[in-house]
């Protein structure tokens, strides 16, 4: 088994917002990332898929291709957005960067072709934070 990792790249914008609390709660929790006129990252999505080499090209699967489906599939629904307001798949969640990586996988992980799977999410938001997740 071989693990291919394509990074890529978006620009969101989002606050951490529990509705269900006061101004005062949230801005306790959450901090800055509670102002309520936003503010943005610079994110890094690093996307793992597991297979075997075909015997013809080499490849598990053509990198091209699984940058497209990324693209498709999560980049241009998240590029530039604001991530409360903008994204259907998120509507009625708090934006938190685990919460986001989740919802990266199950937009994704449909269109991954078999034999292929998908094996891990690597999402920073911040050269210093970032969340993994293996579908479980
Ligand atoms: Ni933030």
């Amino acid at each position: 088994m071989v693990y291919l990792t394509r990074l890529e790249h978006f620009n969101a914008a989002h606050k951490l917002y529990n509705p269900n609390w006061s101004k005062e709660k949230n801005e306790a929790i959450f901090g800055e990332c509670a102002n309520e006129n936003w503010h943005g990252h610079n994110f890094e999505l690093f996307v793992t898929v597991k297979g075997v080499p075909s015997e013809e090209t080499g490849f598990i699967m053509d990198a091209k291709q699984l940058s497209r489906i990324i693209k498709t599939s999560v980049i241009d629904k998240l590029d530039h957005k604001n991530l409360n307001m903008d994204v259907d798949f998120l509507q009625g969640k708090i934006c938190s960067t685990e919460n986001l990586i989740v919802e990266i996988w199950n937009q994704l992980q449909p269109h991954i072709p078999s034999p292929v799977a998908l094996h891990s999410l690597k999402l920073y938001e911040t050269p210093r934070i970032y969340v993994e997740y293996y579908g479980e």
